[in-house]
């Protein structure tokens, strides 16, 4: 019977590979297995080819008992560490089959759940430690004291407060996330998004003495999209010129014949302000979970840290781009792209 050669069956696996014989010698090797142990490994004693204690461990009680062995092993593929689900299987015989699984995108995904959790309960924990030491303040020094119980309830409704949208947020993008597959189906009005998003923030603007303009809003600037997830989009962006920024935040509708990215017809939705600008260390990070730039003065704004993470799902499900521009003391711009 001719076939496939065992090197070639192996070589077609993408995953690293060795099958050691019963005399404890390489009998093939695939070119993902050369790359972490070095190629030339046929006819070599196992050991002299694997080295490290962990394989040796798994494939020699493999090759003992008859029985399926695995461990986790780590070590580093350049300038990252890589971390491999190590199983030798009895295979053919005597011969046991060495396969290295990586999983180190499993152990990221777990990594960064952990890390949501620990923010969110950290995030959370702050407004109500305040809130459980003003509530034991009211009951016993502050009892008789009428100015003091009206100073720290108006504290504890800010605490409270901070507490409910950092909940709101968490649910909205909880919704985002899960649904960034599902495709919108609705026609939108983008400039009628944009009018009411700059009306609910004028108050705003004009309390923080910034001035709000809107250019290009006209008719027929139409997208496939979700109404209230986009007006989420222009709110967070206009709240946060007006915010981080200042001076004065430009709102410029566009449309666009052809944007190279989407490679087709597209409608640009761009919020600038003329604020003190972001440094470009922090650009690429800006819609991380929780990340902010001056974590004081965002949650003095009353903000989560959630915003520009919400925003980036709801682009991401219109199949549109998110372009974040700014130069230090110069403002910045954050522009949506949607196609059209
Ligand atoms: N227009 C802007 N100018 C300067 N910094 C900004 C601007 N927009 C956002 N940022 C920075 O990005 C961070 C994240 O924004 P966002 O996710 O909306 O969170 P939040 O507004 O709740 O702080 C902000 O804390 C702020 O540091
Ligand atoms: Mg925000």
């Amino acid at each position: 019977m001719t076939g496939p050669s065992l090197a070639s069956v192996l070589a077609a696996v993408p995953m690293p590979l060795v099958l050691i014989g019963a005399d404890e010698r390489v009998i093939a090797a695939n070119a993902a297995a050369g790359q972490l142990f070095g190629t030339a490994a046929e006819g070599f004693h196992y050991i002299t080819v694997l080295r490290q204690p962990v394989l040796l461990d798994i494939v020699e009680a493999a090759l003992k008992t008859g029985r399926r062995r695995e461990a986790p092993f780590l070590t580093r593929d350049g300038e990252r560490d890589v971390t491999f689900n190590a199983v030798a299987v009895p295979a053919n015989g005597r011969a046991v089959m060495l396969s290295l699984e990586d999983i180190s995108h499993v152990q990221a995904a777990g990594e960064m759940r952990r890390d949501f959790v620990a923010n969110v309960s950290h995030e959370l924990r702050t407004p109500l430690t305040a809130l459980i030491g003003f509530i034991e303040t009211l009951q016993g020094p502050a009892r008789g004291d009428p100015d003091a119980q009206a100073r720290f309830l108006e504290i504890m409704e800010r605490e409270a407060g901070r507490m409910s949208r950092l909940i709101e947020d968490l649910l909205s993008l909880s919704r985002v996330e899960s649904q960034e597959r599902v495709r919108p189906t609705e026609r939108v009005d983008v400039a009628n998004l944009v009018t009411s998003a700059s009306m609910t923030l004028g108050a705003f603007a004009q309390e923080s003495d910034t001035e709000l303009v809107v250019r290009g809003n006209e008719d027929g600037m139409e997208v496939i999209g979700d109404p209230d997830q986009l007006l989420q989009v222009f709110t967070n962006l206009i709240e946060n010129g007006i915010k981080y920024g200042g001076g004065t935040v430009t709102v410029t509708l566009e449309r666009q014949e052809r944007d190279p990215a989407l490679r087709g017809p597209a409608l640009r939705v761009e919020v600038a302000d003329n604020g003190e600008g972001i440094d470009p260390l922090h650009i690429p990070r800006l819609t991380e979970r929780f990340y902010r730039i001056d974590s004081h003065r965002s949650r003095e704004m009353g903000g989560t840290g959630l915003g520009l993470a919400i925003v980036k799902h709801i682009v991401n499900r219109h199949r549109g781009r998110l372009r974040i521009e700014s130069q230090k003391g110069q403002g910045s711009r954050f522009s949506v792209v949607l196609p059209a």
